[in-house]
């Protein structure tokens, strides 16, 4: 499958001189872990992961046209209203990945002005709705020219352009679930970007819970980028890839049957994985704190005292993500508000659900 480059000379001359796109976009949370990727941003296995809510990145883009369009891509990064130069050179990454596709943009002076419903600094991965958020304003500006798309590869160029700001940022555009890498039993599954999970979803994970444990808000010491990196010579790499691909079938039966203990073993073997594989890299290193593993611990000994279908999920940090249906949901509240969020820096804590993806606000 290919995205095709929009023709220069198609475009140019429609350009609007001013104007501005505003876009809400949510973060993701993987059940089926992207861990190891290849050149340029495509991914080793296939990942699967519910699309949140709560947590998003709002973003204005306001575009004005310049007379004398150069190679270069102008931009500022405005964030919270301030000026924030330490933006710049991963959205510089980005647009100039980003530009085969869109070569219009260089008629543009932007601005980019953004703001996190989410604290910035609460660990939670700001990456995967930025810049879904962006491609997502980008892509409405063309399409406001072009005014012919149809609906499904608009929605493809979306999430493709916005995996090539950040892996996970592909799965941000859609929901409530999305898929993204080449799966044998999931129609139209590509590495190159992600599409809404194609088969049957149990009425159960529609209203899925996430509440996030924010148990260290710090920066963190290895990057997701360098992590990934990792995976390339790891010693288990290619058993992980083939165990995600058999995660994400047996998850294939259980998002159909909604059955809530298959879902518990998946995703919480996912996420211990994804750990296990940072703590056997060469240089190996830990994300978790010790306030993880007791939360883990103690999510265990209430599941198997109330039988609650209650489970934990990890991303790369030391953050824990608390999955739970909906129908258990005031029960599940009490136990983490009385025994979990005292785990928590300052006793923070998000609460979260599945969404439907990005929106033009
Ligand atoms: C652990 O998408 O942040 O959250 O592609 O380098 O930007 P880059 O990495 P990123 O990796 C996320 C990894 C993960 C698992 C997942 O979301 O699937």
């Amino acid at each position: 499958m290919r995205i095709h480059p929009v023709e220069a000379s198609e475009i140019f001359n429609a350009l609007p001189d001013i104007g501005q796109v505003t876009v809400a976009s949510p973060s993701n949370i993987a059940l089926v872990k992207y861990w190891g990727k290849r050149p340029i941003q495509l991914p080793e296995n296939p990942s699967v992961s519910f699309t949140l809510d709560a947590c998003r990145t709002v973003t204005t883009l306001s575009y004005k046209k310049i007379a004398t369009p150069s190679d270069q891509i102008d931009f500022e990064v405005l964030f919270d209203g301030v000026s924030k130069a330490a933006f710049k050179p991963k959205i510089a990454k980005f647009l100039e990945r980003i530009k085969e596709y869109v070569p219009w943009i260089t008629a543009f002076r932007f601005t980019i002005d953004t703001r996190n419903t989410f604290p910035h600094s609460s660990g939670i991965a700001s990456s995967a709705s930025g810049m879904s958020a962006l491609a997502l304003c980008l892509m409405q500006l063309e399409r406001s020219v072009l005014g012919k798309m149809n609906e499904v590869a608009f929605q493809q160029k979306v999430s493709y352009l916005a995996r090539l700001g950040s892996g996970s940022a592909c799965r941000s555009t859609l929901g409530p679930m999305m898929v993204w890498g080449r799966h044998d039993q999931l129609e139209g599954s590509t590495d190159q970007f992600a599409v809404k999970y194609p088969l049957t979803i149990h009425e159960v994970f529609k209203s899925y819970h996430d509440t996030i444990l924010l148990i260290d808000k710090g920066e963190k010491q290895v990057s997701s980028t360098v992590g990934h990196d990792l995976m390339h010579g790891h010693p288990f790499a290619s058993q992980r890839f083939e165990q995600a691909h058999a995660n994400m079938n047996r998850l294939i039966t259980i998002f159909a049957e909604g059955d809530l203990d298959g879902f518990i073993e998946v995703v919480e073997s996912e996420a211990l994985t994804l750990h296990a594989m940072m703590m056997t890299s060469l240089p190996y290193f830990i994300l978790m704190k010790p306030h993880t593993l007791t939360v883990i611990n103690k999510v265990w000994s209430y599941r198997k005292t109330t039988g609650a279908k209650l489970c934990f999920t990890l991303d790369a940090g030391a953050n824990v993500h608390l999955l739970y249906p909906e129908n258990e949901r005031e029960e599940i509240m009490k136990f983490i508000q009385s025994e979990l969020t005292q785990y928590c820096q300052n006793g923070h804590y998000i609460c979260d659900k599945v969404g439907l993806g990005a929106k033009i606000v």
